[in-house]
């Protein structure tokens, strides 16, 4: 019987945590990338104002143990006759036994609700709609029989705003780490914090909405004895107050002692920090009044919920499967929300101290997972990562989103290594695609964007079209070949890990250019552009030929050719001789077809699905090899070297669907649900809210396990692959096309959706047992032909389907 650390609230849109004692750390996100950061369900918090590493606030050191203080905690204290009793409502660091344990992963928020020593401690993190301010509303229940006397103490340490340099310099960081306390005659306080480069341009700032009885801002003061005063037991808070330092150098801490008083029995208190950023402190003094009022953080709070509300609206499902309804309802467009902020940037794993930034092909195909619900939003993100992109059509690999500098990522590491990624510039065509499909704004088209340089002013750029960085995207791949005629892999393609020697092929890339080239055949033909429909369509039927002239080994589709011409990812080869994406991908490009389509299909189906997804490719590398780089450092079944590299398993679902197969395409969605870990978490770790980047896979002892969640392209994919390809409802340039592919066995399913202004209540009926084919549909009342719905612009419609 596997250990249970929590169930899902689907009512509340909750993930109740009932113990503090994951198997590994577990997280939540807050606000944006403008504002907020991750909390884990201890306490811990990460919050950075744009850039995790250019602008960090919060001093969280991912390795330290789960039982160690991580930049945030509150500590409880009841007066006794031993002297003060500590506790946190975190559990973290105090370790002190709580008697009830309730952590709630909510929507853009966590909720603890605990119990120890009389007391209930209700605390909510989030930060409200636009702003930057973190608020924690701390409400404080006596539920003894008798009177206690009980006070509050928050603290957060804070961190040098270069998030790797409090890391790697413990001089000159110290030296500038500066904390000012600002006391208020009601007895409020505000402390101030700020690296000293920063004291007229960006300054912390926590403060509370209780006059305070004393503060803390020394790390030193606040731990005491020379810091042998521990995080679990601060010898500060074993005095009757705080001794009210602030800190002209070292570690800078924020902690507030607020005495509640007297708490008779049932009486409530409540206690709201701030934490924000403003650029002087005059400017932060209309939040801190407004969050100093309980109705003004009531209101911020039902205003998130508002959002998040509106936000799912967009699309609700209602199919036979609860565990998909609860996913494709809740968790999987919250979770695609989360990956649309923080690219990879900043989780538990990728640390956020600026190797990484904006990932360019991560970014791309988040914007995908968040088109119907933030159109405009992602289209404004997509603007940002056409300006990373070059005059010649390749694109830099990532960008730092506070001053918008892009690096070429680790290609540019390997001096013998091509400086490009061979699959970069080809994603944003999908993208874009999906914008213009979701919005029907053509004209976004004609934008000017500029192309970026590393050495030219911002105003000295040269700048094209939306349409015409497409074009260079196709182009700078059409341009780049290598012995086949098939793509050349530049560094690596989508797969991070295949560093091969200059000159290989990529087929991943092949296949990314035919389904880029799909998309841009349909605007250019919506658009009437004549010219570059004949080329398009050209290249098309060329790259078709030679994938299919080249990459098909008589078993199945190779993955790629060495600069030798050797095939990887072919039945020749020992190790490494199928990749998933190497089958699927065909598909999806529509390159594959007829029989070769189902035998590259079946080959992923018997040697590479498991019970807990599929896996990458197989059989795993054993032992470094230079000639391939990253996927050979990692053992058998870790990560991309035979792991369950999960954000492939969604492209596998699609060309299921493609074939027509929606049975197995279901089965694969089913199996890789987080949901159904919870009863499994002592395998699989992981969080069981959210899709995680990697499990481990059969040939690893440690199969089921999980890592790396939340920032993860499964997310965007695994939706796409749900609400358009199973369930088939799928936004076109000229509306919403309707084209389920669901398991034989359902009867019918439901879908309300958003889509250009209107409302379509959706219902598709299943009378004969098919997968796939639709019979007729029916538009409120009148039959249409064809499987697009009109688009109405506004308005509510009934469109009744009937599959057969
Ligand atoms: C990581 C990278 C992503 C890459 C994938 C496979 O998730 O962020 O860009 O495609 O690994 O290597």
């Amino acid at each position: 019987m596997n250990k249970q650390y929590g169930y899902f609230d689907d009512q509340n849109k909750e993930y109740v945590l009932t113990t503090p004692k994951t198997p590994i750390k577990w997280a939540n996100y807050v606000g944006t990338l403008d504002f907020g950061g991750l909390i884990d369900t201890t306490g811990g918090t990460v919050v950075c104002k744009q850039d995790p590493a250019l602008n960090r606030i919060t001093k969280y050191i991912a390795q330290l143990p789960q039982s160690e203080f991580k930049g945030s905690t509150i500590y409880i204290r009841r007066k006794t006759e031993q002297g003060y009793q500590l506790f946190s409502p975190f559990y973290t660091p105090c370790l002190e036994a709580l008697d009830k344990f309730e952590c709630r992963v909510g929507l853009s928020y966590t909720r603890w609700v605990v119990e120890a020593q009389g007391l209930q401690i209700d605390v909510k993190i989030f930060v409200p709609q636009g702003s930057s301010t973190l608020l924690q509303d701390i409400k404080v229940t006596n539920i003894s029989q008798q009177t206690q006397a009980v006070d509050v103490a928050p603290v957060y340490e804070f961190t040098h705003f270069d998030a790797l340099k409090q890391l790697v310099n413990a001089d000159w960081v110290p030296q500038t780490m500066t904390l000012k306390a600002h006391a208020e005659d009601s007895g409020h306080v505000v402390l101030e914090q700020y690296a000293y480069m920063k004291r007229d341009s960006a300054v912390n700032y926590l403060s509370c909405n209780r006059p305070v009885d004393s503060w803390e801002g020394d790390r030193r003061a606040f731990l005491g004895d020379n810091e042998f005063g521990s995080w679990s037991k601060p010898l500060s808070l074993q005095e009757e107050s705080l001794s009210n330092s602030e800190c002209d150098r070292g570690d800078n801490v924020g902690a507030l002692l607020v005495k509640l008083g007297e708490l008779a029995p049932g009486q409530t208190e409540r206690v709201i920090t701030q934490l924000g950023q403003v650029p002087s402190l005059q400017e932060a003094e209309a939040d801190i009044a407004l969050y100093r009022d309980e109705q003004a953080v009531d209101q911020a709070f039902a205003e998130l919920s508002g959002f998040w509300e509106n936000y799912l609206d967009v699309m609700q499902v209602d199919t036979p499967d609860n565990a998909m309804n609860s996913m494709l309802n809740v968790h999987n467009p919250r979770q695609c929300h989360t990956t649309k902020n923080w690219s990879r940037y900043l989780s538990l794993y990728q640390l956020g101290y600026g190797a990484r930034g904006i990932g360019f092909r991560d970014s791309s195909q988040d914007l995908i997972g968040v088109m119907a619900h933030m159109p405009q939003e992602a289209r404004e993100f997509a603007e940002r990562l056409l300006s990373v992109q070059l005059e010649n059509g390749s694109a830099m690999h990532q960008y730092f989103p506070l001053t918008m500098e892009a690096n070429e990522g680790d290609s540019r590491e390997e001096p013998d290594c091509p400086d490009y990624y061979g699959d970069d510039h080809l994603w944003i065509v999908l993208t874009v695609a999906q914008y213009l499909k979701e919005t029907g704004d053509l004209e976004f088209l004609n934008k000017p964007i500029t192309y970026y340089s590393k050495t030219l002013e911002l105003s000295d750029r040269s700048q094209g079209s939306v349409y015409e960085h497409l074009l260079k995207s196709i182009d700078f791949t059409w341009n780049n070949i290598g012995e086949h005629g098939l793509p050349l892999l530049g560094f690596a393609d989508w797969n991070d890990t295949v560093n091969l020697p200059s000159g290989a092929e990529s087929l991943f890339v092949a296949n990314l250019f035919g389904k880029a080239l799909k998309e841009l055949i349909d605007i250019a033909s919506a658009i009437e552009d004549k010219a570059n429909l004949e080329l398009l369509n050209g290249y098309y039927q060329e790259m078709k030929q030679r994938v299919n002239q080249h990459a098909w080994d008589g078993e199945w589709w190779v993955r790629y050719f060495t600069n030798e011409g050797e095939p990887i990812g072919s039945h020749k080869n020992q190790h490494g001789s199928l990749y998933t994406n190497g089958q699927s991908w065909p598909v999806i490009s529509g390159f594959a077809e007829g029989d070769r389509m189902l035998a590259g299909l079946d080959a992923v189906n018997h040697k590479l699905n498991t019970k807990y997804g599929i896996m990458l490719s197989g059989p795993g590398y054993n032992g470094f090899d230079p000639q391939l780089g990253g996927v050979s450092t990692y053992p058998p079944g870790a990560k991309e070297n035979g792991g369950i590299f999960l954000h492939s398993n969604p492209w596998v679902m699609m060309a299921e669907t493609i074939a027509g197969n929606g049975d197995r395409a279901f089965e694969y969605y089913n199996q890789i649900n987080p949901a159904f870990h919870n009863d499994n978490l002592d395998v699989f770790q992981s969080e069981p809210y959210c899709y995680p980047q990697n499990i481990l896979g059969a040939e690893h002892k440690q199969f089921g396990m999980g890592r790396n969640a939340w920032l993860s392209g499964t997310s965007a994919w695994t939706y796409v692959a749900g609400t358009q390809y199973i369930l088939g409802i799928k936004p076109t340039l000229v509306g919403l096309e309707v084209d389920p592919c669901i398991p034989k066995t359902w009867p019918s399913f439901s879908v309300k959706r958003r889509y250009r202004g209107a409302q379509y209540n959706i219902t598709v009926s299943n009378p004969q047992g098919v997968s796939s084919g639709v019979a007729s549909i029916k538009v409120n009342g009148e039959a249409i032909s064809g499987k697009v719905l009109p688009v109405f612009n506004d308005g509510e419609h009934q469109v009744e389907v009937v599959l057969g």
